[in-house]
Parts: structure tokens; sequence; C-alpha cells
């Protein structure tokens, strides 16, 4: 069975935009990502969006739908009522390069600030040696498919931009904890988590992992530990007795 929906699409570049209206064919079993193209093929052949697996895969198509951040392949026409306009936007916090297309470069930016996996000296790869536990612990962060929605929702950088340069995103900060858990990684994560990636500008708000398409815990299982074991570290005696002994 189809109907006509009525859309309200974000068109515009070089900083100005407006919503369009249009109203679209949609069948059983459609996306809107499909309502998307089938946009391009009948009244906006100029109509720039990201998208490349079209199965939840490859992170492309994020954008926001009714202003909630989506992935617009994996966000189906059945949960819209069918007499309801959806309004479709790029997503906020990136800068819009044409139409639902933002450019997300700043998140690969972040992602470059991050010293890869550092193992101790003297380990080659095939001599590691973990128990299943810690394999298993970073899994989990491992689904990411880097759609960037997480960082997209959270009001440190959505609301502030002036927060981009100190603050890498729940992200970033993520993929650091992951780093920090595993334990063949000698590199100071904690350091770089709290001073250079903007850690404890996170108040926990949650907003990301409420947008994870991956479902992953990304508050309650990287970042919550995170902070505890910066905090850990910072009022452990030891540590505060050994930063007072060498600043001397
Ligand atoms: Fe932002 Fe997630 Fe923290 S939305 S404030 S990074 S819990």
């Amino acid at each position: 069975m189809s109907y006509k929906a009525k859309f309200k699409v974000w068109r515009g570049e070089g900083g100005e935009g407006r919503l369009e209206d249009f109203t679209v064919e949609v069948n059983e079993g459609e996306v809107v990502l499909d309502i998307i193209h089938r946009l391009q093929a009948t009244q906006a052949p100029d109509l720039a969006v990201r998208w490349n697996c079209k199965a939840g895969k490859c992170g492309s198509c994020s954008m926001e739908i009714n202003g909630k951040p989506r992935l617009g392949c994996m966000t189906r026409m059945s949960t819209f009522d069918e007499d309801e306009t959806i309004t479709v936007t790029p997503m906020r916090t990136f800068p819009v390069i044409k139409d639902l297309v933002t450019d997300v470069s700043y998140n690969y930016q972040k992602a470059r600030e991050i010293p890869s996996f550092t193992p101790p000296a003297g380990v080659r790869p095939g001599e590691y040696r973990m128990k299943q536990v810690d394999v298993e612990r970073s899994q989990e962060f491992r689904k990411c498919i880097e759609c960037f929605m997480c960082n997209n929702v959270c009001h440190v950088i959505r609301d502030h931009e002036e927060n981009k340069t100190n603050f890498s995103g729940p992200r970033f900060l993520m993929r650091i904890a992951e780093l920090d858990m595993h334990p063949y990684d000698v590199a100071d994560r904690q350091e770089a988590a709290q001073e250079e990636h903007g850690l404890g500008y996170c108040n926990i708000t949650k907003c990301c992992t409420e947008v994870c398409p991956e479902h992953i815990k990304i508050t309650d299982n990287a970042l919550i530990p995170m902070k505890e074991r910066v905090v850990d570290r910072k009022y452990d005696p030891l540590v505060w007795l050994g930063d007072k002994i060498f600043r001397r």
C-alpha cells in the first residue's frame, strides 16, 4: 500500500538555507533514505545527501529527522503517522556543505590527535595474551560505525562551537577509554583524556548513549569508568606524594 507523505527538507549551502516542502510517494517497507532518493529521482535532482551502504553499517546517512539524530537508512517510514509532516535537516553540530551533507572533518581531526595503540617495548604482535574478559570489554566499543551522531547530539559542542578545540566528544573519549582498558597499552590515556580531550566537560547527560544506533553504552561503560580512573589517580595519596616530590 502506498500513500503520499508530506516532507520538509532543508536545502541550502554557503551558510544559507531554508526548509522546502515536498509531497512524495511512500511504499510499504521504505525508510527515510528511500524517500530522499525518490525526491532526487522525481523532484529535486540536485538534493545532496551522503550515504553508502543503506544497511546501518557505514555511518554515512546521519541526519536529523523531526529534530532527532537518526540514520536515514534505519528509520522506517512506518514509525510515523501517514498524515504527519516529516522534517529532515542536516546534523546541527557540523557545518553544512550542501543540503543534508555536513562537513564532519572535526571528527577526523580529533581522531588523528589520539596516539594509536602503544604496546610495551619488546612485546611483538602475536605475543599479546589477554584474558577473555578484557577482550569482551572493548568489543562493545568496536561496534562503533562512526556515524558521529553522539558527537552531534552532545550539548558541549552542539551549543558551543568554542568548545570544539578542547573537547573531542563522546566518540573519541570512548576510543581513549577503550585504549586505556587494553592491558597492553602503556600510553598515558588518563592524563590525555582530561587535559587534551576535555573529559571534564562531560556532565553525563547520556544523550550520546541515547542516539547510538549500535546501542553502545557510551556513558556507562566508557565515559564514567574513565572519569573514575582519572579521579582515582588524582586523589591517590601515592600519586599526590610522587607529584610533590618530582615537581620540586
Ligand atoms: Fe556529552 Fe555524552 Fe557526556 S552527550 S555530556 S559526552 S554523557
